[in-house]
């Protein structure tokens, strides 16, 4: 592999990453000196490792540093905390900042500034200024000691108030002026690092399963955002002999509408799906609201739909939504191709249907006839930036009284995402005016079987499950 090659706030640096298991969090503060950008959980829940990077189509895009590869920014932009003041002149966040007080113990105020001046690049960030853009564009981080309301000022009055072009006056891509060059350690350019590779096309990536021997999998590992496999790496210590990074195929990072069916390519991030889906003509408040639930605006820039149906996790957001889509999964590998049903891949705790020379190329569903048909619900301590308690998501079609289709799935309720055949029979045909709901509760009852974690109590993930879809079912019946 040729070092890893990639610019940090305007100067080029070229090295091997020495270990392809590090973050690019451990890379910029250990082996590049810069130790503005903090840690603070590992697990991109506080948003303090929070820098902006740039990809080759001028794209800028906050991310967590703390869960992304080092080796993953080849070729990339990396602006840090360190990268957006001139030598006179601060950034206009980070004087709001200090104009509101919006900083006390400082720990967390490199995440927020970052975070708020990736909202400020934003094209249209004149006109999202408001209180509800800036808490959404500091969903992904934690401060402990301010408080919020004065961040959220500091994010109003610097977010495009008649400055959005000045916004971009600061020097990120002016050549290395006051920075010093980074340190790059000698031991850093030397070493050689075969492990982590960057596929080109699909072609590359069937080859690579193909040779690979099913005790190979456990140590050889495909990423595309990495967002959940790098906690794994952070907080179990897992170590990847091999990593293969598929997330710049552009096959796979394309998402088609034909003849009525959607098809989404493994790699398009939760961000760009939540630009499709929130536009006409796929307009879809199921999937705005599953996505403006979903991690952080950081953790959306790089996680990608393939990777959150791949981990197989019972409480994967995404998972329930394409059941009750009744949507399918593309399996390829270097000779076949395959179309699994979604209800089919899930096969135990973790585990998918998946085999060892098989990667997820694409997930495909129909267009419903009307996406009000499909509703999303998600129960989590936090609002943002959690994972679900519970989630449900229920596709129901009436036809003026009467349910024509039902599908109901949970996320949280079992050790797979899970449909409920059951109940969606019993709803199917009969008038939603006469639908019992205590049956509904006994039968949902018989069928989940949730547990008691920290999160939530197996009883109160029941109970949660009973009324999100007896809630839906009122609703219908009122407006049917
Ligand atoms: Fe908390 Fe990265 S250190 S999100
Ligand atoms: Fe201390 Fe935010 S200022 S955690």
């Amino acid at each position: 592999m040729n070092p890893t090659r990639f610019n940090v706030n305007g100067s080029t640096v070229e090295a091997n990453v020495p270990d392809h298991n590090i973050s690019l969090l451990d890379f910029l503060r250990d082996t590049l000196n810069f130790k503005g950008t903090k840690q603070g959980c590992g697990s991109g829940d506080c948003g303090a490792c929070t820098v902006i990077v740039e990809d080759a189509d001028g794209q800028t895009l906050a991310v967590n540093a703390c869960i992304t590869p080092a080796a993953a920014m080849q070729g990339k932009n990396i602006i840090t905390i360190e990268g957006i003041a001139n030598q006179k002149t601060l950034h206009p966040v980070q004087q709001a900042l200090i104009d509101f007080h919006g900083s006390q113990c400082g720990f967390c105020t490199p995440g927020f500034v970052m975070a708020l001046t990736a909202h400020s690049l934003l094209p249209d960030a004149p006109k999202k200024n408001k209180r509800e853009d800036i808490i959404a564009a500091i969903s992904g981080n934690l401060c402990r000691c301010t408080g919020y309301w004065p961040i959220i000022k500091a994010g109003m009055a610097s977010c495009g108030v008649g400055e959005a072009a000045q916004l971009r006056h600061v020097r990120m891509w002016e050549p290395q002026g006051a920075l010093k060059k980074p340190h790059i350690p000698e031991n850093c350019s030397g070493s050689s690092d075969e492990s982590y590779q960057i596929a080109q096309n699909e072609t590359m990536v069937a080859q690579r399963l193909e040779q690979r021997s099913p005790s190979d999998c456990s140590r050889s590992t495909i990423i595309a955002g990495a967002t959940d496999e790098w906690v794994a790496v952070n907080q179990q210590l897992e170590q990847h002999e091999n990593i293969l990074d598929i997330s710049r195929i552009p096959s796979l990072r394309e998402i088609t509408a034909r003849d009525g069916t959607i098809y989404i390519g493994a790699c398009v991030t939760h961000s760009e799906l939540f630009a499709y889906f929130t536009e006409a003509p796929y307009q879809s408040s199921a999937i705005r609201e599953l996505l403006t639930r979903f991690g952080s605006p950081q953790i959306r820039n790089r996680g990608t739909i393939g990777g959150n149906i791949c981990g197989g996790s019972p409480i994967a957001d995404w998972s329930p939504l394409l059941l009750a889509l009744d949507a399918s999964v593309v399996l390829k590998s270097a000779g076949s191709r395959r179309l699994v049903h979604l209800s089919n891949f899930f096969l135990g705790y973790r585990q998918t249907s998946l085999r060892p020379d098989e990667y997820l190329a694409s997930v495909q569903f129909n267009v419903p006839q009307d996406w009000s048909q499909l509703s999303f619900e998600k129960i989590s301590k936090r609002y943002e930036d959690d994972i679900s308690s519970v989630c449900a998501a229920i596709f129901l079609a009436h036809d003026g009284d009467v349910v024509q289709e039902a599908r109901i799935a949970y996320g949280g309720i079992a050790p797979i995402p899970t449909r409920i055949l059951a109940v969606e029979a019993i709803l199917k045909g009969q008038p939603l005016s006469g639908i019992d709901h205590d049956r509904i509760k006994i039968e949902l009852g018989s069928i989940i079987n949730p547990i008691s974690d920290v999160r939530a109590s197996a009883s109160y993930r029941l109970q949660m499950a009973e009324t999100m879809l007896i809630d839906r079912l009122s609703l219908e019946q009122k407006t049917a």
